[in-house]
């Protein structure tokens, strides 16, 4: 583990890269702050990144790029079929991931939707720690069910368990009971559990999930688009893997998995998708539906530049210095903004800190979607962008009534390499001063709302004229300041 500490006996992340190429920010006035909001239907995904300060909606294709990677590309070798490229990102595969059969993707979802249409039938369940909303989108578009098997640890906010991310064995012995193992395509595990706030589980669970599959003939399909994270936690967290490198428990972890896939724009900081196996038959199972909906066999709809620097980035997840950077990060902006007295998901995960939306707007009722709120008023008072990750990110049952999230988060995510610590610093600020003026946030309502995976580009507006109330306290304490 790399610990580097300040003879001041501060405990600060430190940076162990450097900064050679760089963008410049614009932080806007408030007034133009909210009028954006309004253009963008008071959804941070349709904000425009020109009133955008500090872009923490996510950290999919956002991750900052190696030298490495970026001079990598120059090497592409565009082909339609047969390219080096696409054999230098199989070998990154096998020995990252440790499959040797590669369906390549243009993005993880795009991997979800081959697998469904492969595996899932009209009633099948699958089993799960928890979903991610584009799973669930393409799970359910096949005719099949969730169900979300997490421990009731998990749903706690404040915690101090390590793997909120493990499936609970006992109620997963019980579904499989129920259900008839014939009805249940695979389990789905994902590293780092997104919706709940970038969680992992443990070896030992996964392990024990493994066991339960094996007994009853059932695929384990891992989703690990957050794996290098999650193998860091392990490392931190799980005492039998302290010693271990990140590669050693890559590879323990995607040995118990059937079928891996994954999203390059998290895992190897690039573009792109994959799903890999070591099973021929599982390999043939799928394979035609790659040049049907991606591409040939050799870029599925990835550019070869991209899949070069793919090759690159899973590399780079062996390397504890690239990987720990976001996690380290994260820890420090949860713990501040705990410290402060505002409620986030703990103990820190991966991806990002979350913000208990549920607590910090309790006056707000879930129909009026706390967590959506929350990131319309924090990108207004302060040009930080977060993702809604509450019941805005749900999708309505099929009476078209609403299903209230189990969480309502504001998700506020650090890509890794991206941000400096004084930018952390502006957020903890922006976010503490808001949480002491939460009385003035409001609630929105829909005024465009999508069937499906609505939080993308459905529209709202503010229940009443809260936004002015909130810029006029703002004034009042900042003055001029932007
Ligand atoms: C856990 C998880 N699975 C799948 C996906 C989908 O990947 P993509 O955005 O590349 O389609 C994501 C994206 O955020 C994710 O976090």
């Amino acid at each position: 583990m790399q610990k580097i500490k300040f003879y001041n006996g501060e405990d600060i992340p430190l940076e162990l890269h450097k900064v050679r190429v760089v963008q410049k920010l614009h932080l806007v006035p408030i007034e133009r702050r909210l009028e954006a909001l309004h253009e963008g239907g008071f959804n941070t995904f349709r904000l425009s990144t020109k009133d955008v300060f500090l872009d923490m909606l996510t950290d999919s294709g956002t991750n900052a790029m190696s030298d490495n990677q970026l001079s990598s590309m120059m090497h592409a070798d565009d082909a339609y079929a047969g390219s080096q490229s696409f054999m230098r990102l199989r070998n990154a595969v096998e020995k990252v991931l440790g499959k040797k059969y590669l369906l390549p993707v243009h993005q993880g979802r795009a991997a979800e939707n081959i697998l469904a249409k492969t595996y899932v039938r009209k009633g099948n369940l699958i089993p799960m720690n928890y979903h991610f909303t584009t799973t669930l989108a393409h799970i359910s578009e096949n005719g099949g069910r969730i169900a979300e098997l997490l421990y009731d640890e998990s749903y706690v906010i404040n915690s101090d368990y390590p793997f909120k991310g493990n499936i609970n064995i006992e109620k997963l012995a019980e579904v499989i009971e129920k259900e008839g193992a014939k009805n249940i395509p695979f389990i789905r595990m994902e590293a780092s559990t997104n919706l709940i706030g970038g969680q992992p589980f443990s070896v030992q669970n996964l392990r024990d999930v493994r066991s339960l599959a094996d007994k009853h003939g059932i695929r384990i399909l891992l989703d690990a688009s957050l794996l290098g994270e999650n193998a860091y936690l392990i490392k931190m967290r799980e005492e039998e893997f302290k010693n271990n490198s990140l590669g050693d428990i890559l590879q323990i972890i995607t040995e118990m998995a059937d079928i891996v896939y994954f999203s390059a724009r998290k895992i190897s900081s690039s573009r792109g998708g994959g799903i890999c196996t070591n099973d021929e038959n599982i390999y043939k199972e799928m394979e035609t539906l790659i040049p049907m909906y991606e591409g040939f066999l050799t870029y599925g709809g990835i550019s070869m530049r991209e899949i070069e620097s793919m090759a690159v980035g899973l590399y780079e997840t062996l390397d504890e210095t690239v990987i720990c950077q976001s996690p380290n990060f994260i820890k420090y902006l949860v713990d501040e903004l705990d410290k402060n007295g505002i409620p986030v998901v703990k103990p820190a995960g991966v991806l990002g800190a979350h913000v208990n939306a549920m607590d910090v707007c309790s006056h707000i009722p879930q129909s009026q979607y706390p967590a959506g709120a929350l990131a319309a008023a924090l990108f207004l008072i302060s040009g930080v962008r977060g993702m809604e990750r509450g019941s805005i990110s749900n999708q309505r049952d099929e009476n078209g009534n609403e299903t209230y999230a189990d969480m309502e988060l504001l998700r506020l995510a650090v890509p890794r390499r991206v941000f400096t610590l004084s930018q952390v610093k502006y957020v903890i600020d922006r976010m503490t001063w808001l949480y002491h003026n939460r009385a003035l946030i409001g609630g929105l309502k829909f005024v465009y709302e999508p069937a499906v995976l609505r939080f993308f580009m459905g529209g709202l507006e503010p229940v009443n004229d809260w936004t002015h109330k909130l810029i006029a306290k703002f004034k009042a304490d900042f003055g001029e300041s932007l």
